[in-house]
């Protein structure tokens, strides 16, 4: 199995990510952070654990990250997760669930560790960017790092050309992209205009629930108000589920096809948490992105489905 840590912001779709990672065959989660993003930090953290429970996992670590971006003023993105970052789902709380050190200590501890350890990061990059201020060794050795987070040429959710995890902490962003380019490695980027295909809709809801009607009625209850919210707001029919295609896309990488480019964020102004992808090599500097396009859709839901029902079938 390849060994990842999990960095999110849970967060509706961080939690079909985690899901989904906690039943591919593929892959073993070493552990999982909690930025503040979607939710504040502490409310991620509760939700997270709502989610192990669920899953009969509460034997996965959870680390408590950053309370706020590194420059910017927190804002959440709860008009869009729910008052509880869960879909309004009010599930209940889940006690007694210690964390010893912080996520940037677990990070900095297990990648140092680990021989081939990847990341993906489902939420803004705080985390790592604290990481690669304390630790940058550490970051570093990360195997394989992918970002679900800005976008190419699809509009932005957040600005006309942001995306929410990138416009969320742009500084933290711009500090993992500069990062890579220095160490010569990549980042796979996951950006919105591939996330954008992914709709989860009433139909294809309704038959996971007849397949299996524990974790079909658990995806109901959290993705209820995304539903909503979806419709309410852009007229889809179904709910766009950005996160677990950064997961599908790890454990797949030929499920999405892109191209290699350099890719610097901007940090202020109306461009905000632009992910700028410099696809015609204007500024001759290092390719340090792939940036994903396309992606075959049904082959994701394939292997979603594949994932979240095995568990039952075991
Ligand atoms: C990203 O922001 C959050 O709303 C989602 O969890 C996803 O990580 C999409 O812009
Ligand atoms: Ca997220």
């Amino acid at each position: 199995k390849r060994k990842i840590i999990i960095d999110c912001d849970p967060g509706i779709d961080d939690s079909l990510a985690i899901m989904m990672a906690l039943t591919s065959k593929e892959i073993e989660v070493l552990g999982i952070t909690i930025v503040c993003g979607n939710a504040p930090v502490q409310m991620g953290f509760e939700n997270i654990k709502k989610v192990l429970k669920h899953m009969n996992r509460l034997d996965v670590p959870v680390y408590l990250g950053a309370d706020k971006p590194l420059k910017k003023e927190y804002v959440s993105a709860l008009d869009t997760h729910g008052e509880d970052g869960l879909g309004e789902s009010f599930l209940e709380e889940v006690e007694g669930y210690e964390t010893s050190i912080s996520a940037v200590e677990f990070l900095s501890q297990t990648l140092r560790k680990e021989e081939n350890c990847s990341l993906i990061a489902i939420g803004p990059l705080t985390n790592l960017a604290h990481l690669i201020q304390q630790d940058k060794e550490a970051f570093s050795k990360i195997a394989m790092l992918v970002s679900m987070g800005g976008t190419y040429k699809s509009h932005g959710n957040c600005s006309p050309v942001a995306e929410y995890n990138y416009w969320e902490d742009p500084e933290a962003a711009a500090i993992v992209y500069e990062e890579m380019a220095k160490i010569g490695k990549q980042i796979h980027m996951i950006g919105l205009d591939v996330t954008r295909n992914i709709v989860l809709t009433p139909t294809l809801l309704s038959y996971i629930e007849r397949l299996d009607s524990v974790q079909g009625q658990f995806i109901r209850k959290i993705t209820k108000f995304y539903f909503d919210f979806h419709w309410e707001w852009e007229h889809i029919i179904g709910c766009v589920i950005n996160d677990p295609l950064a997961i599908a896309y790890f454990i797949n990488p030929a499920i999405c096809s892109g191209f290699s480019s350099n890719v610097q964020i901007e940090t202020d102004g109306i461009c905000r948490g632009q992910s700028v992808v410099d696809a015609y090599d204007f500024y001759k500097k290092e390719k340090n992105a792939v940036v994903l396009t396309e992606v075959n859709v049904q082959e994701f839901f394939y292997m979603f489905l594949e994932c979240i029902l095995h568990k039952h079938k075991e």
